[in-house]
């Protein structure tokens, strides 16, 4: 399911200070299971050496010399041709001028003039020449050709001015890159809907009632479905994770406002992942101002939140798209038993039921313990594994429910 595995990937490293991120990006392609090819500009070669790329990809890493020296007479056309996927990154002004006007004075320009795959461009430079007329009318020239232009940033640059011309964080790069090459896969044109975080119920301005999920194994389904190719929307609650490139992200907070943004969404969705814990609970009144102490007891009435998967059952039959929808048993006792009634009380086609009584399973570790239970009665015992690990084998049974269907 890794849409990096065995992928052939041509990483273009132009004359910019940000070319030593790209041993970054080189160095988490290959441990990811790509097959990287690095091919640096003359200017890249001056911030950069070949030897640091070979040492990270454990692949020759191609500069001119190779052009005119190497024991191939093609390598340009074999760089092109034979890649999935081409990235430069940093991508100068220069560089950027150049494959906007098929120049081929390079190695690497000769490799994107020669290959027939997608490419990612990561700008890299001074603010001025990012705003520059003429960068800009090449950029846009290139995003008409369907190159795909990440970022650049704003920040600090290395003029000593702040500015846009950054290039993007190498983890939002790489996120391109997983994106892009997991599109067309067997989820394509699927549109999944994934819920994550724990709600927030009010007490007051600065107090909440909440519950301990991290949103981890959300954000984990929702990686899993973009592998697989799916659009994803992904409606969480505030947390520290990085959202996964490419998915729709809508904030919340309360279980209502959950509530109206799943609602809000329903209508083209093939699939709703009930990820997020949702607080059972919130205080009757959520008061204006913050509520004082003054050495008294305080006594919270708390009314039931909406239960959302009940509202979606009931209008199932509206939701003419939705061919799945998975919930959670998060359960600290008797969790098979509860796990079943709540898979029939909430129509679901699934439920994962998990066991968060484990010490290492559960709500903010990075691993998981659960069981798989269907309508039919049937059920899928697994063993303790990575929240990513779980995501797949969720993602797995919905694929076979959207296809049964
Ligand atoms: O809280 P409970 O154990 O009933 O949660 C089971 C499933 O129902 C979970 O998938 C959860 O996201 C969902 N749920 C919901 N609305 C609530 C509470 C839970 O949709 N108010």
């Amino acid at each position: 399911m890794n849409p990096l595995k065995d992928k052939k990937i041509l990483l273009g490293i132009t004359g910019s200070i940000a070319a030593y991120k790209a041993a970054e990006i080189a160095s988490s392609l290959t441990k990811s299971g790509a097959i990287v090819n690095a091919v640096l500009t003359p200017g890249g070669e001056k911030f950069i050496t070949p030897l640091t790329l070979h040492s990270v990809t454990g692949r020759h890493a191609s500069v001119d010399k190779d052009l005119w020296e190497g024991e191939q007479h093609v390598t340009h056309i074999e760089l092109g041709h034979n890649s999935d996927l081409i990235v430069i990154a940093p991508a100068s002004a220069d560089f950027i001028a150049k494959i906007a006007h098929g120049l081929g004075d390079s190695l690497l320009a000769l490799a994107v003039l020669a290959g027939h795959c997608p490419v990612l461009v990561a700008p890299a430079m001074d603010g001025n020449m990012y705003l520059n007329q003429a960068t800009q009318e090449n950029i846009a020239q290139l995003m008409k050709r369907n190159f795909q232009i990440i970022g650049p940033a704003s920040g600090h640059l290395a003029s000593g001015l702040v500015g846009v011309g950054r290039m993007s964080d190498p983890q939002e790069i790489l996120g391109a890159i997983r994106y892009t090459l997991s599109r067309g896969g067997i989820l394509e044109n699927k549109k999944i809907l994934v819920t994550a975080g724990g709600t927030q119920e009010a007490i007051d301005p600065v107090r909440i009632i909440t519950n301990r999920s991290s949103g981890k194994q959300g954000y984990a389904i929702a990686q899993a479905a973009l592998d697989l190719g799916a659009d994803v929307t992904l409606i969480t609650t505030a947390t520290t994770l990085a959202v996964p490139y490419g998915s729709k992200v809508i904030y919340v907070k309360s279980a209502k406002e959950m509530q109206n943004a799943i609602f809000e969404n329903l209508m083209d969705m093939n699939a709703l992942i009930m990820c997020a814990a949702v607080a059972d609970f919130r205080p009757e009144v959520s008061e204006k101002e913050k509520i004082k102490k003054d050495g008294s007891e305080l006594l919270l009435r708390l009314e039931p939140t909406e239960d959302i998967l009940l509202e979606v059952a009931k209008k199932r039959n509206e939701y003419t798209k939705l061919n799945a929808v998975i919930g959670f048993a998060a359960e600290s006792e008797n969790l098979i038993k509860n796990a079943e009634s709540k898979l029939k009380k909430k129509k679901l086609d699934m439920i994962v039921a998990n066991d968060i009584s484990g010490k290492e399973s559960g709500f903010e570790s990075d691993k998981n313990q659960a069981s798989f239970l269907f309508p039919d009665g049937s059920k899928r015992d697994l063993p303790l594994m990575g929240k990513d690990q779980l995501a797949e084998l969720i993602m797995e049974e919905i694929n076979k429910i959207i296809i049964k269907q």
